[in-house]
């Protein structure tokens, strides 16, 4: 899609102060539908502070969000998903004990009344967790019935992301981190997924430590450093050695040298 569309979400001149510490300061963000904008910098850059604002997760202490070119208050997580961003985090939050629908579906389990009795439907959730892995994934788990713990890495990620994209509102999907634990294959298998939800018009935010990821399936990457945006960079316009250089900030340290 094009570059040149209005994001969907812009983020301006967010602060965030924790106590003494800044973690953020005056940092913009754009995301458009149909991209991936990857946001890399070093431990404590502040990228996880940034995504977790726009995941209604921490309140900034300065700067605004604009939804659709208005003006966007989040108090909660549960806001910024009733507005359609999630988050998928690399400590994927599933209950290993429970079979991927359950996963899919925790939290807003799917019901039937029976005789003016409310009940868990069990199949209605299976067939969904099924219809949403495979049609929204093209993901095929041998079974459903199987514990969340038997999955592999990324057939887990998989599942996480179907319960982000089982909300019908979803437009921004955040991945922090996603293939940190995963091994080059799983890893594959997830940079794929990221291409299919981009396909579907899904606005989508990576952050990563792997370039090799970043340089893969990004549109855009944005670089912090402590606390700061670095700059903004087309992906096919630029090289590691540039992206590199802004995360650790080459520039900057030639100056201080001498
Ligand atoms: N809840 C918190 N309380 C205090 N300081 C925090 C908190 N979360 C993050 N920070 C600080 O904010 C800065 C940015 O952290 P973070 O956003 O986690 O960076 P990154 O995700 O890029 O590694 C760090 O200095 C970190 O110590
Ligand atoms: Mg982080």
């Amino acid at each position: 899609m094009s570059q040149s569309q209005q994001p969907i979400v812009s983020m301006r001149q967010i602060t965030k102060r924790f106590g003494g510490v800044t973690a953020l300061q005056d940092v913009d963000l754009d995301a458009r539908a149909g991209e991936v904008l990857a946001i890399v910098g070093d431990n404590g850059a502040g990228k996880s502070t940034l995504i977790k604002i726009l995941t209604g997760v921490f309140q900034p202490t300065d700067g605004t969000i604009e939804l659709d070119g208005e003006a966007l208050t989040m108090n909660s997580h549960a806001d910024a998903i009733e507005r359609g961003i999630d988050a998928v985090y690399q400590t994927l939050a599933l209950a290993d004990h429970l079979d991927p629908a359950s996963n899919l579906f925790l939290g807003s389990e799917l019901t039937k009344t029976v005789l003016g009795i409310r009940f868990l439907d069990n199949r209605k959730m299976r067939s969904e967790a099924e219809r949403v892995l495979a049609d929204r994934l093209g993901v095929h788990l041998k079974s459903m019935d199987a514990e969340t713990s038997s999955l592999s890495g990324g057939q887990r990620q998989a599942v996480a992301i179907a319960r982000a994209v089982y909300n019908k509102n979803l437009r921004i999907l955040v991945m922090d981190e996603p293939t940190a634990a995963l091994g080059p294959q799983e890893t594959a298998r997830t940079l794929k997924l990221i291409e299919v939800l981009r396909e579907q018009g899904l606005a989508i935010i990576l952050i990563s430590h792997s370039l090799d990821d970043v340089f893969a399936v990004s549109d855009r990457i944005q670089v912090m450093r402590r606390g700061r945006r670095v700059g903004t960079v087309v992906t096919r316009e630029t090289t590691r050695q540039e992206v590199l250089g802004m995360i650790v900030g080459a520039s900057e340290m030639a100056e201080e040298v001498q």
